[in-house]
């Protein structure tokens, strides 16, 4: 490759996700900032052991980190911050502790946050990649939030602890047995009366859309699309259900842990 090409491409690169972005690709010591996040004794499942949107490596790579939120951003029509805030708007109550599952770079840790400054946020996410992101991103937004190293589907946290628990874009990046596991360690973890919400790609649409999940290479996409979310949680014991269809390609299911 020529030197004007190798040019073009890093020009292509930093308009893509920024220079601020490019310089942290390349300048952080990564193994080192994952290191603060990193437990050492989790192992990585294997579905998760992959080639999310054909990144080599998946999540637990630096391209993944500094890649993602500028994907996201195309990836969700017509508006990602209105579809986040959609989510925002479902929450009932006021709650104290809150639990954002998948949390990724922190894109919906940081709003719930925002929203309600009182509680005490949690941000819980196998790769520490993306928790380096998250933890950025917080403190660049002034925000005191706990990032943690976990599996969403066994977070060994205490059970009735949390007003809500969230999982934003994570379940069609799962198989669906799964996501059910997600939504049973949720239902664990919500207290009596507690909110479990969940965004992610509609379902009925994405059936329609097979070109558009396999165009963003992820393993489980289309093993979601020919799921329910609002029945995988009805099996599961939450009440109270609902989905709602937002923008062009996704749904916002929300659903309650029995009162005492
Ligand atoms: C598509 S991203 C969504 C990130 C963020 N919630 C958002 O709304 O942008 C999926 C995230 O889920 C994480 N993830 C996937 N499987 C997980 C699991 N079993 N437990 C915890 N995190 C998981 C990935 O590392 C990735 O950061």
């Amino acid at each position: 490759m020529t030197t004007l090409q190798q040019q073009l491409i890093r020009m292509g690169v930093r308009l893509l996700i920024g220079a601020q972005n490019q310089q942290l690709y390349n300048n952080l010591d990564w193994e080192k900032s994952c290191a603060a996040f990193a437990q050492g004794d989790l192992k990585y499942p294997d579905y998760y052991n992959q080639d999310f949107h054909g990144i080599e490596g998946g999540y637990l790579t630096p391209v993944a980190a500094v890649t993602y939120d500028a994907v996201t951003a195309w990836a969700s029509p017509p508006n990602e911050t209105w579809l986040r805030h959609q989510l925002i708007k479902q929450i009932t109550g006021q709650p104290e502790r809150i639990l954002d599952l998948g949390c990724g770079t922190g894109s919906t840790t940081i709003l719930l946050k925002q929203a309600f400054p009182q509680a005490e946020v949690i941000g819980l996410d196998l790769s520490p990649y993306m928790l380096v992101m998250a933890d950025r991103k917080a403190q660049q937004a002034n925000e005191r939030i706990q990032w943690a190293q976990g599996v969403a589907e066994a977070t060994g946290l205490e059970a009735d602890s949390f007003d809500l628990v969230t999982a934003s874009m994570l379940f069609h990046e799962l198989p669906p047995m799964q996501s059910q596991a997600v939504l049973r360690e949720a239902l664990r973890l919500c207290q009596p009366g507690g909110q479990m919400l969940v965004l992610d790609g509609n379902q009925k649409r994405l059936r329609r859309l097979q070109r558009l999940t396999q165009l963003f290479r992820e393993p489980y996409s289309q093993m979601y699309a020919a799921e329910s979310v609002e029945r995988w949680m009805q099996s599961i014991g939450y009440e109270t259900l609902s989905t709602q269809y937002l923008g062009w390609i996704h749904q916002i299911n929300t659903g309650y842990k029995t009162p005492n």
